[in-house]
């Protein structure tokens, strides 16, 4: 169980790193003057690449915390667990916002500006936070 725990944190950290950089593309595209095409489709690709990244690591992240909570039934009918699945669940709408934002800027329809997109790359790190701490304190 202890190399499913590791591989566990190790699939999360990664997975939260795509959350955490993709939303800092979409600060920079939000900046971009309308004439910079060569700029704008730079950051289009990058964050294209990062998010099909970031998809793929979601799985083995969820996919070896399912097998913690169902197969070995670490934190079965805990408070705490249940919390964190709340999180998770943030955590996976967040992920979906950001596709679907990605798809927003390629047809050109962005309206939001870049402190908007700053305050929304803080949220994957108070889930982060509260995901990392009801795990490891396990207060309820
Ligand atoms: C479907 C989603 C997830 C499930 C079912 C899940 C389930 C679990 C379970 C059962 C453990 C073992 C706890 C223990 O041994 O005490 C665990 C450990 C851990 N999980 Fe998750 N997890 C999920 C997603 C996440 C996410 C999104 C994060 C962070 C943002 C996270 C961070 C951690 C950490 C840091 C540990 C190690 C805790 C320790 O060793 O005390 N997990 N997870």
């Amino acid at each position: 169980m202890l190399w499913v725990k590791a591989l566990h944190i190790v699939f999360v950290a990664s997975w939260f790193a795509g959350l955490f950089y993709l939303p800092r593309i979409y600060v920079n595209l939000a900046l971009v003057p309308a004439d910079s095409h060569a700029e704008r489709e730079r950051l289009l690709l990058m964050a294209r690449k990062l998010l099909r990244f970031t998809n793929l690591l979601a799985v083995p992240a969820l996919g070896l915390g399912l097998w913690l909570w169902l197969g070995y039934g670490v934190g079965r009918g805990s408070g705490w667990m249940h919390a964190k699945l709340a999180v998770v669940l943030l955590t996976l709408a967040y992920h979906h916002q950001c596709g679907r934002l990605l798809r927003v800027f390629e047809r050109g329809e962005n309206l939001r500006g870049h402190i908007w997109f700053r305050w929304f790359n803080e949220l994957p790190v108070l889930f982060m936070l509260v995901a990392v701490v009801l795990v490891v304190l396990k207060p309820w």
